[in-house]
């Protein structure tokens, strides 16, 4: 590790296909973030438990989400991306880090609020201490950014929180996290209802576009888009959402600023502008489904890549919990 290189740290959870909202919000600004920064990916398998999973599909996913890191570009040489579930000091903090954090605080997350109303058969003590967790995840690599999306801002703060608790008793154990602020990728809505997020489990299928979804597919997404009737490619997210939310995706894909598309679809039709967004999407996916196919045959390069990395993060991650579980007064292991 060099020395100079500040510690970034994300992850996403274990579950499902990404969408495309995924990969322009989040992964694809992950990929040259090694060149400043030291970087950490986890896939949160753990994180994923708090909802009832079945075992094969989950133990799939996972794999697939590893893959889909690297197929993205996260090189597994220049980037740590690790199965949090190999590194057992992030339940070992969290557990520390749970006599450290207050019910009431728990209480007052936004996430934990919607989902125990989406999952109300199953409101699990998981659920409950997920920030605890994800807090472990964080300060265990004594991390200075983390790229997180708004929904995960609250779960920042409350690291940060637990961080500062713990260092005003025992000194300064755990590095207190900063969200990154860089170049983030824009927020993708849904393309049935462009006021919603678009999301994974949308019960329309049109609203949401899989990062492996074939190219006809994501030509079709696309041209059945939602807009307006006006006719008129124009950045107006409050009066025309349909239509800058197409311009968000073809700006992430193509570079190009919302004045450089309105002038490039001047006097043409939505059928046409849908189009291009289609295309270009399916174009800029073709290469990256290819090598996630590829990698998910390639075992061998896969397996080897994930052991290095579990290595790797176990050992910097020891060492943050060693010193956390000697300053609260825990007998340390005769070696
Ligand atoms: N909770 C995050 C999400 O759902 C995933 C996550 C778990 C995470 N641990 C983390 C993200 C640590 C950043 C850092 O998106």
């Amino acid at each position: 590790m060099e020395d100079n290189k500040k510690i970034l740290y994300s992850g996403m959870q274990a579950t499902n296909t990404l969408t495309i909202g995924n990969y322009f919000g989040a992964l694809k600004n992950w990929v040259t973030l090694n060149e400043e920064y030291e970087c950490f990916f986890g896939v949160m398998d753990l994180h994923s438990l708090t909802v009832r999973q079945n075992p094969t599909e989950f133990r799939q996913n996972a794999r697939k989400l590893y893959a889909l890191y690297v197929a993205a570009g996260l090189d597994p040489k220049k980037n740590c991306v690790y199965y949090q579930s190999h590194v057992p000091a992030h339940t070992q903090l969290a557990w520390l880090l749970d006599c450290f954090t207050y019910m009431g605080e728990l209480n007052r997350m936004t996430q934990f609020k919607d989902k125990s109303a989406k999952h109300a058969d199953n409101i699990n003590a998981g659920l409950f201490t997920y920030p605890v967790l994800m807090a472990a995840d964080i300060l265990l690599y004594q991390t200075d950014v983390v790229p997180v999306g708004k929904d995960q801002m609250q779960h920042l703060e409350i690291t940060r929180d637990i961080a500062e608790r713990f260092n005003n008793i025992y000194g300064d154990v755990f590095k207190i996290p900063e969200a990154y602020i860089g170049k983030s990728g824009a927020k993708i809505m849904s393309l049935a209802d462009p006021t919603k997020k678009m999301s994974k489990s949308d019960e329309n299928v049109n609203a949401t576009v899989f990062l492996t979804d074939d190219s006809d597919t994501i030509i079709r997404k696309f041209k059945k888009a939602v807009t307006d009737s006006e006719a008129c490619v124009k950045y107006d997210p409050k009066g025309k959402p349909g239509i800058s939310n197409l311009m968000d995706v073809y700006s992430c894909v193509t570079g190009k600023t919302s004045a450089e598309i309105e002038s490039e679809f001047d006097g043409k039709g939505y059928g046409d502008f849908k189009l291009a967004v289609g295309e270009a999407v399916a174009s800029e996916l073709a290469p990256v489904q290819a090598e996630y196919n590829r990698l998910l045959k390639d075992k061998e390069y896969i397996n080897g890549c994930i052991k290095e990395n579990d290595e790797k993060a176990a050992y910097f991650a020891n060492k943050t919990l060693r010193k956390a579980m000697k300053k609260v007064g825990l007998t340390e292991m005769i070696r």
